[in-house]
């Protein structure tokens, strides 16, 4: 069975190829370039860019693996949450093709993708618990098997990404700003400045970081260049403390999980990464996190997550609807015949 997938929920148009669990081979476009000079994503540009590179990309992935169109089993398509335009022009790439090849259609979550897409590369566990941690979601799950995910806790206003990138924006990086603070955190003292723990003096699993973020961006923006390392070893350190918490809460809750899973852009940060595994180590679980380049938005877990539905029996027929950011994705997979 070799699966096709296709992500262009935000400004990263992938392609990718899956057969019996294993990555045959992906493509990824970065529209980084194309949107930075603007200090964010441009949802207009990211759509058009998407509709422009996705036909290329196929073709590309194809030749260089020696298959056809009609070598494709099913088609795996990111459905949601992302920018509505974005979104629209994978579905509607993705639709024409299973309409034109006559092959299976299956919409992924994003979210669920980024959680399984270990599985690429090692054995996944049920249940377990799941931190979504990227530019545009914070999320917290109960993993009870791949098809079902159960939400404990969300971002109530910023992801922690949009802490990051604000706060390098205040000393002048580049969006997204993660990965140069992360770089900037290893010559830096994490005790300098005393940046708040996010929303974590309550009882729930939800997230907030846009106190952390203005924090950040009041300080950045007065300091010299001299300290900019020690502001980014310090907002490492705060990141990772509130999501250490929230895990070590939700294992509190639910402590028959067998793992904690952690994927999206911000599950490269190096700090992040370290903390996560001393609290797994400490409690004696699994840490269950995809090498860097899958922890950052590709196809690969697209396919990956889509196979598992389709194995699973599940598809979805040419009515699949594309979910932006803020709508419930509903349970609309039909049962295979
Ligand atoms: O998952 P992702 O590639 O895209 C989505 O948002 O879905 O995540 C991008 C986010 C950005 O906010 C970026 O600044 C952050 O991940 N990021 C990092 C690191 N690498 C990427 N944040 C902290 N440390 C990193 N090493
Ligand atoms: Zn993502």
């Amino acid at each position: 069975m070799l699966c096709l997938g296709l992500e262009t929920s935000c400004d990263d148009t992938g392609v990718a190829l899956v057969r019996g669990g294993a990555l045959v081979d992906s493509l990824l476009s970065s529209q980084a370039d194309a949107h930075a000079i603007f200090g964010g994503v441009v949802p207009e540009l990211a759509s058009r860019e998407h509709g422009r590179r996705l036909g290329p990309m196929l073709d590309a992935l194809l030749e260089r693996n020696n298959l056809l169109l009609r070598d494709l089993d099913l088609i795996a398509v990111t459905r949601g949450p992302g920018l509505l335009g974005s979104l629209l022009a994978g579905a509607a790439f993705a639709k024409g093709l299973a309409l034109a090849l006559e092959k299976p259609l299956i919409g992924v979550n994003h979210l669920h993708a980024h959680l399984l897409a270990a599985g690429l590369e090692q054995e996944l566990v049920f249940p377990a618990l799941g931190l979504v941690i990227s530019g545009g979601h914070t999320e917290i799950y109960l993993l009870e098997s791949p098809e079902r995910f159960i939400r404990l806790g969300r971002a109530l206003d910023d992801a922690v990404g949009e802490a990051f990138d604000k706060a390098g924006k205040a000393i002048g990086l580049p969006y997204p700003a993660g990965r140069q603070i992360d770089e900037l955190a290893t010559r830096g003292n994490p005790k300098t400045f005393a940046f708040p723990l996010a929303y974590v003096h309550n009882e729930n699993l939800d997230f907030s970081f846009s106190g952390l973020k203005t924090a950040a961006v009041n300080c950045g923006v007065n300091l010299k260049p001299e300290q900019y390392p020690d502001f980014c070893a310090s907002l490492n350190r705060a990141v990772a403390a509130t999501l250490c918490r929230k895990a070590q809460r939700a294992f509190a809750a639910h402590p028959y999980a067998r793992a904690l899973y952690a994927a999206g852009g911000v599950a490269a940060n190096s700090l992040v990464r370290a903390r996560l595994q001393k609290l797994m180590d400490k409690s004696k679980k699994r840490l269950i996190m995809p090498s860097i380049p899958l922890c950052m938005d590709n196809a690969a877990m697209i396919a990956y997550a889509g196979s598992l539905l389709y194995d699973a029996g599940y598809e979805h027929g040419l009515e699949l609807e594309a979910i932006p950011r803020g709508r419930k994705i509903p349970d609309d997979m039909r049962k295979r015949r």
